[in-house]
């Protein structure tokens, strides 16, 4: 029997859009292929949701997202939402949904890929081999704890206040996945937090140090965040999966991503503890080249792999999306951000055209 399945689209804004429509026209041949079915359903969110609702994240939107099998997200935000109120801003709308969602455990996966050692800012032999899975706790810390504002004092001044909090609840669950995930990986976890000043990474290193006599078969370290980012440039072939907080995983993702190349490279999932995942892209939403054809679609791509691997359990799918997407690289195509010497440079939906060609060739009879 068909599989069936049902899937907010959530393309945003900038290049989202365009990167969206590769990700859809890639599913449904996956689909003819893989015997699945996907209903999708489209919906608004930042500053697209803004501009037509007067809200980023409206509650049309949360519910198509609460009622489906998965959620797949392109990119939000722009220059011209940038000064506005923060409940105003695109990236609310983006934090509300994680947080709405519960989705609570971030994997942000930075794979070398042989085809593209030469794409790094970083010397091959440094690059080569990377493997690295950054598990970011996504519902908590400093981004959401309270109080938050910007106050004004007896004074007259003004004060900005952020909260970074955790409770050993919250910890013990991300620590919980970080360490089924390493288990399934190369086995080794490294914690990140900066326990050596701040009290709730105190808290943190504490109980993923208690944690760690569950899992009696995962080797695990903890490094201080300023560390673990210099590490990262310096030797990042010594990672395998890392756990950190909400505000260290953003910083960290960025870093590892480069590492890749480009971070129009990295897809990531979000996961809760039940209810659809969210899937989307590491990077922003380009303004800059948004609606020009020359968007990196890879990393939604990708996502959707991941989409279908984490969120939907079909790993087969998933692998053929991830197949295509190495033979379009070894066939020497790139999009621009990744171009190098001999390489033959495509646009966001020529990209898209090729790798629907790659199915149809790995499976010859669905033509
Ligand atoms: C990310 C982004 C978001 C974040 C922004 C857009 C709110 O940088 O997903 O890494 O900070 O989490
Ligand atoms: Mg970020």
């Amino acid at each position: 029997m068909t599989q069936s399945y049902r899937i907010t689209l959530l393309p945003g804004d900038g290049i989202g859009p365009e990167i969206m429509a590769v990700a859809v026209d890639l599913l449904k041949v996956i689909g003819q292929q893989q015997d699945l079915n996907f209903e999708f359903q489209e919906a608004l969110i930042g500053g697209a949701a803004l501009d037509a609702m007067g809200e980023p994240l409206p509650a049309q939107t949360l519910d198509l997202c609460r009622g489906c099998d998965a959620v797949l997200l392109a990119a939000i935000g722009g220059y011209q939402w940038d000064g506005l109120p923060r409940p105003l801003r695109p990236e609310t709308g983006l934090l509300g949904l994680r947080a709405r969602l519960g989705l609570f455990a971030n994997l942000r996966p930075a794979q070398i890929l042989p085809q593209l050692l030469d794409a790094s800012s970083l010397k091959p032999e440094v690059v080569e081999g990377v493997d690295l899975m950054v598990v970011r706790e996504l519902t908590g810390g400093i981004y959401f704890g309270e109080p938050k504002g910007i106050f004004t004092t007896e004074l007259g001044e003004q004060r900005g206040v952020n909260t970074m909090a955790y409770s050993a609840a919250e910890i013990d669950r991300i620590g919980r996945v970080a360490f089924e995930t390493a288990r399934k990986r190369g086995g080794k976890l490294c914690s990140v937090d900066k326990a050596n000043v701040l009290e709730v990474s105190q808290l943190w290193r504490d109980r993923i140090t208690l944690l760690a006599t569950d899992y009696p078969d995962v080797e695990l370290s903890h490094l201080y965040v300023d560390n673990a980012a210099m590490q990262l440039v310096r030797w990042p072939k010594q990672f395998d999966t890392i756990v950190t907080s909400n505000l260290f995983g953003d910083i960290l993702s960025d870093i590892a991503a480069m590492l890749t190349g480009s971070i129009g490279m990295l897809p990531s999932a979000s996961l809760g503890a039940e209810g659809p995942g969210l899937f989307e892209p590491v990077h922003g939403s380009a303004p800059d080249i948004a609606g020009k054809d020359q968007a990196n679609p890879l990393a939604q791509v990708l996502s959707t792999a991941m989409m279908l691997r984490y969120g939907l359990h079909q790993s087969k799918a998933a692998e053929k999306l991830e197949a295509a997407v190495l033979a379009f690289l070894e066939a020497g195509y790139r999009t621009i951000d990744i171009q190098s010497p001999g390489t033959t440079v495509l646009g966001c939906r020529a990209t898209g055209d090729h790798l629907i060609d790659i199915l149809h060739q790995s499976q010859p009879s669905s033509r």
